[in-house]
């Protein structure tokens, strides 16, 4: 299963894609939670990538390219994988195609996540994240147990930088101008899948499960 997470931030590529790769045991490969992750190691990546980040700007293509080729060739992409925010560009895409491609590999489908922007501004302002592990929640959408601790690991939760609102609308239209594109990208090659992101997350999870039982993407 090689699998793409598509949709404009908020709309629970994340959230899904922790879901999918549980359920069908392949790795979640989230550009987004490798460059936060990096940028609180203080690594050279991170260092690069820190202001694109707080910025709501897209980190340069040749970077992110190089860290996910080198992350798709680790053993545990063998039976395939979950990409969540990435690629993001047509650069990213062709850069991704043409790799596996050489691989002998090829896409399983691209799952769109559709949703009216105007929804998106309240997930994102709402969401709050384990700085332990990562595991994703939303006040009021998904609440964790125990308020700002994680169900999972007990660690603190916390607001992202980049989920302010005015950095929020900012990454929704760098979306627009620069991730939309590859709807069209995918449709041409008949790989694209459209989910209706606006139910609640159980009913999204419950129609891509359905659609990959089916054999249908
Ligand atoms: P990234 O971390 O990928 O952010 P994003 O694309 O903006 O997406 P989000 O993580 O904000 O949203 P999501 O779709 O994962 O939603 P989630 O499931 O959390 O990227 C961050 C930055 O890194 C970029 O701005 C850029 O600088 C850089 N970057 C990353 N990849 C890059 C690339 N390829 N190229 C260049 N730069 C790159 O859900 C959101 C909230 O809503 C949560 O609280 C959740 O609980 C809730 N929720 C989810 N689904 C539902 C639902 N159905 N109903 C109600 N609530 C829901
Ligand atoms: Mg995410
Ligand atoms: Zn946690």
């Amino acid at each position: 299963m090689r699998l793409i997470m598509l949709g404009p931030p908020g709309a629970g590529k994340g959230t899904q894609g922790a879901m999918l790769a549980r359920a069908l045991q392949v790795p979640h490969i989230a550009t987004g939670d490798i460059f936060r992750q990096a940028v609180k190691e203080f690594t050279a990546l991170g260092r690069k990538a820190q202001s694109y980040l707080e910025r709501g700007e897209l980190v340069p293509d040749e970077i992110v390219v190089e860290i996910v080729l080198e992350r798709l060739q680790k053993p545990d992409c063998g039976k395939g994988f979950i990409l969540d925010g990435f690629p993001r560009t047509v650069k990213q895409a062709q850069a991704l195609e043409e790799f596996l491609h050489k691989e002998g590999n090829a896409l399983t489908g691209v799952i769109l996540l559709d949703v009216d922007p105007e929804v998106l501004v309240e997930r994102l302002t709402g969401r709050r994240v384990c700085r332990r592990c990562g595991a994703t929640y939303h006040f009021q959408y998904m609440p964790s147990r125990v308020e700002g601790r994680c169900d999972e690991c007990g660690g603190e939760l916390y607001q992202r930088e980049d989920d302010r609102e005015e950095t929020v609308r900012h990454r929704l239209d760098v979306h627009e101008s620069q991730t939309r594109p590859l709807r069209d990208y995918y449709e041409k090659r008949n790989l694209l899948y459209v989910f209706d992101a606006a139910q609640p997350i159980e009913g999204v999870f419950v129609e891509i499960m359905e659609q990959l039982g089916r054999g249908q993407l």
